[in-house]
Order: C-alpha cells, then structure tokens, then sequence
C-alpha cells in the first residue's frame, strides 16, 4: 500500500514539471522564428484578400482554371499572347474584360496587369527599390510604388489600404517568403486616344 502515497505527489509535482517544459519549448520555437506568427497571418490575409485571384496565373484542367501555385503570385505571364485593348460595341453595357485567368484586364483605364508579388529580385517585390514602407505607401495612396502614376483598376488598393499597419506589415513578410519566381509583368497599355472630331 505504501507505494500509492509516493505516486499521488509524483504526479502531482510532474504536471507543473510539464507546463514548464511546454512554456520552454514554445518559447524556444518562438524565438527561433519570432515571425512566424506575422507570416502566417500574412498568409491568412492574402488568402482573404483574394490576391490569388488577380496575381496567380491559372492552370486550365477539366473543371475550368484554377490557380496554378507553382507559380504562385507571380503576376500577368510574360510569355502570354499580346494583347489589345478590348473596345466594347457603343451603347454596351460591358466596359471591361478580362482574360481567362484574370490576369489581365482592359477597362476605360487601357489594358493593367497583376503585378509580380513574388521575392525576385529583378522582377518582384523584393527588386531593391520596393520597400515595406512603400509597399504600405502604395495600398494607402494608391500610387505606383507610393509616389509615381495611379494604380490601375481593378486592383483594390483603396481596401487594402485599411487594413492596419499590422496586416500591412504581415503581407508585406509573408510575400517576402514564397518562391520567387522570375517573371517581368508588362507595362500597363494606356488607353485609345480618343477619336478626333
Ligand atoms: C481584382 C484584381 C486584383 C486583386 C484581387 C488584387 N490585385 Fe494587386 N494588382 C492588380 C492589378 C491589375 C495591378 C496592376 C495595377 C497597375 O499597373 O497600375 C495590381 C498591382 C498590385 C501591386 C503593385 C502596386 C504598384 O505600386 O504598382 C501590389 C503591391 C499589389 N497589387 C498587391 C496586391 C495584394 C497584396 C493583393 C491582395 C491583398 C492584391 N494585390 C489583390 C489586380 C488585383
């Protein structure tokens, strides 16, 4: 009988033995990779925000396109046949159009194209002259790059731009982990010049 009396406090003292390992443990893990909580919530956010629908090229199987993530966020291909502006009969209520895989869009504003939101260093987001306080620059101003030209529909920035510096901060983490993918996204094609009368 005398051995229940020493299980009973051993179990006792081992609990608070094992919240302390697991306190440890987690906090190893958080400093090991103190944003991993900021990029998962950036990840959350770009699912959210729908990104994928504009940024992602699809892929064409036999249920339609779907998003094709080995190319994830990588913008409009540049390899995709040229394009026109599309110019809808007079009197049509249809002023926009777009391609297929949503990757590229022709409005009143001319032809735009999802950018590259990928790491790259030469044709994504991370190029060297993007920078996180552009990034939130440019979804709060809706300037390109935060200083130059309108950003071009259908691109929400003006929603985007409400999220909190936070959830700005964590997109802008997260888009610096995925695979960077080269891939240089045309120039926007103004607009036809009105006809001369
Ligand atoms: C409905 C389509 C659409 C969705 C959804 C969308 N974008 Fe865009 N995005 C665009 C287009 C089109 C452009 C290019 C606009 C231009 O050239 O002016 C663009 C451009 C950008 C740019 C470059 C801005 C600049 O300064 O030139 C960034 C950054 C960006 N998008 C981030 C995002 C993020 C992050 C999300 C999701 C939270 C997102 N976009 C969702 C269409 C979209």
């Amino acid at each position: 009988m005398a051995h229940r009396f020493k299980v009973i406090p051993l179990l006792v003292l081992s609990l608070p033995l094992a919240l302390v390992l697991a306190h440890c443990a987690q906090q190893a893990n958080a400093a090991a990779n103190p944003n991993a909580a900021k990029i998962e919530r950036g990840r959350m956010l770009v699912i959210g925000g729908a990104c994928h629908d504009c940024h992602t090229p699809k892929k064409f199987g036999p249920k339609g396109p779907e998003p094709d993530m080995d190319r994830m966020l990588s913008g409009h291909p540049a390899d995709s046949p040229a394009l026109t502006p599309y110019q809808p009969a007079p009197g049509s209520p249809w002023v926009v159009a777009t391609t297929a895989d949503l990757t590229a869009w022709s409005g009143p504003w001319g032809v735009s194209f999802p950018a590259n939101l990928t790491p790259d260093k030469v044709t994504g987001l991370r190029s060297g002259v993007w920078t996180e306080a552009l990034f939130i620059k440019a979804l709060r101003t809706g300037k390109h790059m935060g200083t130059s030209r309108d950003i071009l529909p259908p691109m929400p920035w003006n929603f985007y731009g409400k999220l909190s510096d936070d959830d700005l901060k964590a997109i802008w983490a997260y888009l610096g982990t995925i695979k960077p993918i080269h891939n240089q996204v045309p120039d926007p094609i103004p607009p036809p010049a009105p006809a001369s009368k």
